[in-house]
């Protein structure tokens, strides 16, 4: 069914309202910084590196790889000195995903993996929510951004006061978080979801309506798949909502035997032209498992090089948009942050028992 209602900062305008943003401040070198590696292209860097560049030799060109080679191989070396783990969202770089990621992964896995992780320092190569959801899971860790403006328009969209005015108009109704959300906010609902559960998270409560948020394409194709009335919130991805549906057309048109696969914080009339809609690691197990040879990819660019990749056979259409915020992390920085321990993520005590209580709710669900 439709959603029954979409709210926005517009509908409470006697608010004052501060969106809550990163914190934009100069990396700071912590106590016990080490000092700059050398990073040349040498016959040594070569040796050590040519078994990772194999795994991305589809997507980085030759003349690239010794520019990224040395910086790559003093992550790897750094990061065990440094007890450090480092877990990367599926939109992160060929280079940064394929070659110094120990974890990789869509928001779930990402959330249920730094419930495992045993390192002391958890590098965050992804956006800062999925930066404050490990720290959330981890208290007792060092969790570092290698850049801490990598923001997200979906978690910026709300704050946590628009989630308390939302349930003194909706009194008693339940309320879901997609994880792209601050922890301001998660503090402030029932239960977080990722796009992969978010079906099973909203029909878990057994209530008739629920306010799901800040995603309104999200929450309109939750609505499609559940007969419980959802409230949506009007935020939405910078990323997925500049796809059309007349583009998608044009690619079948162009070629009928094209497979289109779709991320849901798409609008749905891109999801309405796609054969399969799903999570950036939904989507990658299609791509695994049906193996059609030309796949139209509608998500973001990194994602695309990523299974390019792991599967040089398969021919990818990438419409491809880029997050501007996954692409602030680099490997300079995420190299910076292992010699400097910076940016480090911090969390208010009392903020951060109740977001972990929503984060968690969602984890232990049984699907
Ligand atoms: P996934 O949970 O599907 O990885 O999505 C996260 C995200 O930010 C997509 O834009
Ligand atoms: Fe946020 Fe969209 Fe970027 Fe994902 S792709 S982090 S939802 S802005």
């Amino acid at each position: 069914m439709p959603v029954a209602a979409i709210y926005g900062p517009d509908d409470f305008p006697n608010t004052v309202r501060t969106v809550r943003r990163p914190p934009i401040a100069p990396a700071k070198a912590a106590a016990g910084a080490n000092p700059l590696p050398r990073l040349e292209w040498t016959p040594e860097v070569e040796r050590d590196t040519a078994h990772l560049y194999e795994r991305v030799k589809r997507v980085i060109p030759p003349v690239e790889w010794p520019l990224m080679a040395p910086t790559i191989k003093a992550i790897n070396e750094l990061k065990v000195q440094r007890d450090a783990v480092i877990l990367a969202h599926n939109y992160q770089t060929p280079e940064i995903f394929h070659c110094v990621a120990d974890i990789k992964g869509d928001s779930l896995q990402l959330a249920v993996e730094a419930t495992r992780v045993k390192a002391s320092t958890i590098i965050q190569c992804g956006v800062h929510f999925m930066a404050e959801t490990s720290k959330l899971l981890n208290p007792d860790k060092r969790v570092l951004i290698p850049d801490s403006r990598a923001g997200c328009s979906l978690a910026s969209s709300i704050t946590g006061a628009d989630v308390r005015l939302l349930r003194e108009r909706f009194p008693g109704v339940p309320v879901v978080a997609y994880v792209n959300t601050s922890a301001d906010v998660k503090a402030e609902v029932d239960i977080c979801c990722t796009s992969s559960n978010a079906v099973a998270v909203v029909e878990s409560l057994n209530a008739p309506e629920v306010i799901f948020l800040p995603d309104q394409y999200l929450a309109k194709y939750v609505a499609s798949k559940t007969d419980v009335k959802i409230i949506a919130w009007k935020g939405a991805c910078e990323v997925h909502e500049r796809f059309t549906g007349d583009e998608l057309r044009a690619y079948r048109e162009a070629d009928p035997s094209v497979q289109i696969i779709a991320h849901p914080e798409c609008p749905p009339d891109v999801l309405a032209e796609a054969d399969f809609t799903g999570s950036t690691a939904h989507m990658i197990n299609w791509v695994r498992q049906n193996r059609t040879q030309r796949i139209v990819m509608i998500t973001e660019c990194s994602m695309a090089d990523n299974v390019q990749a792991e599967l040089p056979d398969l021919e990818m259409v990438r419409p491809c948009n880029l997050c501007p915020h996954m692409k602030r992390i680099t490997l300079m920085k995420i190299l910076n942050s292992l010699l400097t321990f910076s940016e480090e993520v911090t969390i208010d005590p009392e903020i951060a028992e109740r977001a972990r209580r929503s984060v968690e709710r969602m984890i232990n669900l049984k699907n």
